[in-house]
């Protein structure tokens, strides 16, 4: 009996090796980790590691199970950023239940597998099929720590963050709104940490929409680039839900806002290093700052309304971008406030094909639903979650992160299929 006390006390503590393991360790950035285990003697680590400081923003969760277990749950909910599977199964087997769950899995998951067996073939063959690392029992509370620090921390390694610019083609479109509402519906979709920074210091409307109200933001980090590191940037940050947080804009006119080229450069960087996914609620300008800014984002969305005006504006982005961005795949086009009453409208067949582009989403002039979602500071998920347009900003979530093809796609090509066939029998 007293022995086994003893033996609890020694693994609640951290060996002096374990601390100096740790030392030289980072904090691990704004992830979702969840460990499926069948021992114990990992589960317990795992568990341990959650506590320490480095730990403290990551979103972990330990179940017991094993693969068998993930499996289940990932039939019907969405991968975390991590994933961290036991297996005793001897290595044939291990790898053709890793096969299962790879079907199940979202493209940005990374995996660790902690298994029984000291096998450099198997551990080629993991690392080959897209597994992250491979550890072997025993493991440490240190070793998970590390582990988790090289795939996420590593400065070597490319920032775990993906950026999405929002700009509008005209001001007042409704970009702000939907990126806004896109990173909302994100991080609760797929609890999934967002970082929504508000590039529009003078009128930015993000405080607002989440109805925040924070003393520092984005300002602060863009005045003294010098201070920014990830501790700088979690001071700044507002945190608007479980996996959400802003960088607010001041929203004054205090002072004027012309910035050099890359004066947002760190600021995007640093926060791509600390979550999943940055959204840029880029101001509806063109300088070098907001230039610089397109051409750095992953992904760019371009609201538009389906007017004259909108159009060519667009048709401008895109181009540009295109030149910009050989490499890249072209924006991503939404088209807001179709069908306000009496307003002439181009169709949003005609509006897209000069662009080459399908939209991601259509979306309707619904001024109650805006109106009362902007007025009271919520997202229209919070407000209407039944409503269509909810519908479609989950659906365009899916897109965006990859985990759904475009399926407008498809009926845009077989529209236009349709069309020619019907310009043939005339
Ligand atoms: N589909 C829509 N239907 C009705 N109102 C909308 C729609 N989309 C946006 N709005 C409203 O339009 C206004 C301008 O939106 P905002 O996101 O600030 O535009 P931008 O960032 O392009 O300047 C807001 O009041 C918003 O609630
Ligand atoms: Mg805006």
């Amino acid at each position: 009996m007293t022995n086994l006390a003893y033996d609890s006390q020694l693994d609640a503590e951290a060996s002096t090796q374990e601390i100096a393991a740790m030392q030289s360790l980072r904090p691990v950035p704004r992830v979702s980790i969840q460990a499926f285990c069948e021992t114990e003697g990992v589960a317990q680590p795992i568990e341990r590691a959650g506590e320490d400081r480095r730990m403290a923003k990551t979103h972990l969760k330990v179940h017991m199970g094993g693969i068998a277990t993930a499996l289940e749950l990932y039939k019907q909910a969405p991968t975390p950023n991590l994933i961290i599977l036991e297996s005793r199964k001897e290595p044939r087997d291990m790898l053709a239940s890793l096969q299962d769950l790879a079907e199940y899995c979202d493209p940005t998951t990374k995996v660790v597998v902690v298994g029984h067996y000291n096998d450099v073939g198997l551990y080629r063959e993991l690392i080959r099929s897209g597994i992250s690392e491979y550890v072997v029992v025993p493991i440490s509370m240190a070793d998970v720590v590390s582990v988790i620090s090289t795939i996420f921390v590593d400065p070597d390694s490319d920032p775990i963050g993906r950026s999405v610019a929002f700009i509008g083609a005209k001001g007042g479109v409704g970009s702000s709104t939907i990126a806004h509402n896109l990173a909302w519906s994100i991080s609760t979709l797929f609890k999934s940490d967002v970082v929504v920074a508000d590039l529009d210091l003078a009128f930015g409307t993000a405080n607002i929409n989440f109805d925040q109200d924070p003393a520092q933001g984005i300002a602060e980090a863009v005045f003294s680039p010098e201070r920014i590191d990830e501790v700088y940037l979690d001071r700044l940050l507002a945190q608007c839900s479980d996996h959400l947080s802003l960088l607010a804009a001041p929203s004054t006119l205090e002072r004027v806002y012309d910035f050099d080229q890359e004066a947002f450069a760190q600021i995007i960087d640093t926060a791509q290093r600390s979550a999943p996914l940055v959204v840029l609620d880029m101001p509806h300008v063109w300088t070098g700052w907001s230039k610089a800014t397109l051409m750095k984002a992953d992904d760019v969305v371009i609201t538009a309304t389906p007017e004259l005006a909108n159009l060519r504006n667009t048709k401008n982005i895109v181009d540009m971008l295109k030149r910009l961005r050989p490499n890249d795949p072209p924006p991503k086009l939404i088209i807001n406030q179709t069908g306000v009453p009496k307003r002439p409208e181009i169709k949003s067949d005609d509006f897209a094909e000069p662009l080459g582009l399908s939209p991601m989403a259509i979306i309707p002039f619904e001024p109650q639903l805006f109106g009362n979602a902007a007025n009271n500071g919520r997202m229209l998920g919070e407000m209407e979650a039944a409503h269509p347009v909810v519908a479609t900003m989950n659906e365009v979530a899916h897109v965006l992160t990859g985990r759904k093809e475009l399926k407008v796609k498809k009926k845009a090509a077989l529209g236009s299929l349709l069309g020619k066939l019907g310009r043939k029998k005339k």
